[in-house]
């Protein structure tokens, strides 16, 4: 995207990010999970998991923030730390672009650059989670060469039934 320049995290970037986080675990959630969960809940879990996977991280990870005319637009959060996935693959925490500038190929270049520092850490594969109902992120995750690995599958059990 022209005029998207892009820096690595700062401290001064955390109460933006931890918005970022916010906004991708609603787009993760379905509606009536989302309706659940408050604004302060769900800014509690981005706090605590970005310190947990950032500040006291057990292996490398990277975060970039684009910027367009003095603005953070969007940001993409990648890690070595091993979650559920075999040695020697990454691990895709976070991606998210402000929306009006979204379909203009800010993610995918987000995404582009994380690879690229994965493959300098020497990684084999990257992994990520996306909710079912996202198709947006998914539209990306396909369009830069994701393929479906495993599932989550969910039954609600109501006292009684
Ligand atoms: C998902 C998200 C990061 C995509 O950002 P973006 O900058 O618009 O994505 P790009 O412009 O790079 O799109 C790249 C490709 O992804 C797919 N895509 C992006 N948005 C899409 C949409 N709304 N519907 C279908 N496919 C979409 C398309 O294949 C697109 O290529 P195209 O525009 O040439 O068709 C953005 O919508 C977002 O921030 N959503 C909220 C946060 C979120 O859901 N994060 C992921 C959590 S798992």
């Amino acid at each position: 995207m022209d005029g998207v320049t892009f820096t690595d995290f700062e401290d001064r970037d955390t109460e933006w990010v931890l918005g970022a986080i916010v906004a991708g675990a609603r787009a993760t959630l379905t509606p009536e999970r989302s309706g659940d969960q408050s604004e302060a809940m769900l800014l509690e879990r981005a706090r605590s998991d970005f310190d947990r996977y950032h500040h006291q991280a057990k292996g490398k990870d990277r975060v970039i923030l684009a910027w367009h005319q003095g603005k953070r637009v969007g940001m993409v959060w990648i890690t070595m730390e091993m979650l559920y996935q075999n040695p020697g693959g990454a691990w895709l925490l976070e991606v998210f672009v402000e929306p009006p500038y979204r379909r203009q190929g800010l993610a995918g270049e987000l995404m582009a650059q994380a690879e690229g520092w994965a493959r300098e850490q020497g990684a084999g594969e990257i992994w990520l989670n996306v909710g079912g109902g996202n198709r947006k992120a998914l539209g990306l995750y396909e369009s830069q060469g994701f393929e479906v690995e495993t599932m989550h599958l969910c039954k609600r059990l109501s006292p009684g039934s």
